[in-house]
């Protein structure tokens, strides 16, 4: 399926690895010129390299911490100067620790809120006039199915994503007509994130190995794994082209079908 979006400007935070380069790579190999952001410097050059291998258009490598207001405010207009405008939004961010309620302290939940939901709110902010110039702006956030059903060990995604969606339900009103913004909620992808969230299972004794870690959570889906972070990738990126056109204000989950909620 074309996609419609060649020659569109993409930013795509936190896109050094996993989701969000999964989602810059899909959106490259359909001809849309992509911002890719991250804060380490080496690694955001190989994911440049990578991701420019996939595209037909221009890729630009950004550094810049989400948690930093100037660094958001610079992520956008890097990309308006690099690429003429901004048409999609895509949000990506690190996650918080796991662990439960009570090894959590104050800075946790306000680390928590500054990296899942202020990183939000400040990038669509800042981006919002340039969506709302193009042809077809949207917003696509990329959250976790925790926000669907709650996740053991993971009580600040539990709680603090559930935030993030009620803001991209809000902007699916307030910026339309110009701009759509739906969620994607992920299940376990294999990532860094997911490696380190294995490896901290382990340390606490909920797996016995890494590979025993994985294993047990490919088994728990019904489709016996877990995701490829293209899967994840080519929604978000789906969800940004007119094909999606008249998808605005939703929370799709791709989880393989593991959570258990008919709705
Ligand atoms: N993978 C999964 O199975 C899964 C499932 C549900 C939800 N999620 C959520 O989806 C999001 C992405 O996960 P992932 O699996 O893609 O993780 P990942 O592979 O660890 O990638 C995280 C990316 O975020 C960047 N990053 C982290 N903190 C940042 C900051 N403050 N400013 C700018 N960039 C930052 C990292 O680069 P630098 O460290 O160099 O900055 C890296 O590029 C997370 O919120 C995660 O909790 C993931």
């Amino acid at each position: 399926m074309d996609l419609e979006i060649e020659g569109n400007a993409a930013l795509v935070t936190a896109s050094s690895s996993g989701l969000g380069k999964a989602s810059a790579i899909a959106l490259a190999r359909d001809g849309a010129n992509v911002v890719v952001n991250g804060r380490d410097e080496d690694r955001l050059a190989d994911a440049v390299e990578e991701v420019e291998g996939e595209a037909t258009g221009e890729v630009v490598g950004v550094e810049g911490d989400l948690t930093d207001s100037d660094d958001t405010e610079r992520l956008v207009e890097r990309t308006v100067e690099e690429f003429g405008g901004l048409d999609h939004l895509v949000t990506s961010a690190g996650g918080p620790p796991s662990g439960p309620f009570l090894e959590t302290n104050d800075e946790d939940w306000y680390d928590a809120y500054d990296l899942l939901v202020m990183s939000v709110v400040r990038l669509v902010r800042e981006a919002t006039p340039h969506l709302r110039d193009g042809d077809g702006g949207t917003v696509v956030t990329i959250t976790s199915r925790s926000v669907k059903e709650s996740i053991d060990a993971l009580v600040l995604s539990n709680s603090v994503r559930m935030s993030v969606i009620g803001l991209e339900k809000t902007l699916s009103k307030e910026l339309a007509p110009e701009v759509r913004a739906n969620a994607v909620l992920p299940g376990a992808h294999e990532t860094a994130r997911i490696r380190e969230l294995v490896e901290q299972g382990v340390e606490r004794g909920d797996y016995e190995s890494y590979e025993a870690g994985v294993s047990e959570r490919g088994q728990a889906n019904p489709l016996g794994r877990i995701g490829d972070p293209m899967e994840l990738g080519n929604t978000a990126a789906f969800l940004s082209s007119p094909k999606s056109g008249y998808i605005n204000g939703e929370s799709v989950v791709v989880d393989g079908g593991q959570s258990a909620g008919n709705l």
